[in-house]
């Protein structure tokens, strides 16, 4: 685990947050409930369904799943991680909700499911952790009912606006060096975050099974002062609490004393400048 983040839990309620002011936090917030609903009503979810959130941390989809089937159904929590299934848990039985779902541990490489059992599968950035997406996409086939469906959203990182993208040479020293290492960073095939895209994606489902399946691409452009303290976060604050942070992956290229040349570099130019990115991702719709 990272030393600055114990568990997905933390991960998901702090980190994720980290160098954001408030009126963005609101935002990501707002971001992730609209991203959730989507997910929900592609799936179509019926009041009798069984419903599978896998990789559910801190349950954003799978209490929404609950509350929609007002807990006639059976919506199942399944994440690989204890600490995430017991901050659902927790959360249940202040709920007073005794009915109408599962607590189930397990990776999306081994649903602990029998086949065909589940009417749909929703989930929401968690392919992005796994690095063969081959067969944890055709796990989910195995579990899913003919007819069912799988519903996700996957962010596609490799595509996002890179860090030499929004950087002038002028202000950075070693800057081809850093560009060159990004691009390095992003191009490789045993990093998670970013061997895949949307077209990987599309075939990964088509192998497994799917019958045309949707993978909808999605970009977003934002823009934003860069404020002070901002900078440093994106740096150290990791990805997953199992993966290293930004200037983790840098330190394998250049020294100590380079990388932190490079972020103070980074901090002293973006910081009060407006800044534009592009963020990608797909929402997948696919029915077995
Ligand atoms: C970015 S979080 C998303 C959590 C939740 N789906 C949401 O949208 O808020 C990724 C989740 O995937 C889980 N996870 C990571 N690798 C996994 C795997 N191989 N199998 C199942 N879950 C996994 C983590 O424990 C974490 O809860």
């Amino acid at each position: 685990m990272s030393e600055i983040c114990e568990n997905w839990t933390q991960w998901l309620k702090k980190n994720r947050f980290a160098g954001q002011t408030p009126e963005m936090i609101e935002q990501t917030t707002r971001w992730l409930e609209a991203v959730r609903d989507v997910i929900l009503v592609y799936a179509e979810i019926q009041p009798h369904d069984t419903v599978l959130d896998i990789g559910c941390g801190t349950g954003l989809l799978a209490f929404k799943a609950l509350e929609m089937q007002n807990c006639e159904g059976n919506v199942i929590f399944s994440d690989m991680f204890q600490d995430c299934l017991d901050d659902c848990k927790k959360i249940l039985d202040k709920s007073g909700v005794t009915k109408g779902y599962e607590l189930l541990k397990c990776p999306i490489e081994h649903i602990a499911l029998p086949m065909s059992t589940v009417h749909k599968a929703v989930m929401r950035s968690v392919l992005v952790h796994v690095v063969n997406k081959q067969p944890a996409i055709s796990e989910v086939y195995r579990v899913l009912k003919s007819g069912g469906k799988f519903c996700a959203f996957e962010p596609i990182i490799r595509s996002n606006t890179r860090y030499w993208e929004i950087l002038d040479p002028a202000h950075i020293d070693k800057y081809e060096d850093f560009k060159r290492v990004e691009n390095e960073i992003m191009d490789n095939p045993l990093d998670s975050l970013c061997n895949f895209d949307e077209k990987t994606i599309q075939m990964n489902l088509e192998i497994a099974g799917f019958s045309v399946p949707e993978v909808k691409l999605q970009e977003v452009k934002s823009s934003y002062v860069v404020q002070p303290n901002m900078v440093r976060e994106w740096f150290v604050n990791p990805p997953s609490p199992t993966q290293p942070s930004t200037k983790e992956r840098f330190l394998k290229y250049f020294d100590f004393p380079t990388v932190e040349k490079f972020m103070l570099q980074v901090e002293e130019y973006l910081t009060g400048r407006t800044i534009s990115l592009k963020t990608n991702a797909v929402f997948i719709n696919a029915t077995k």
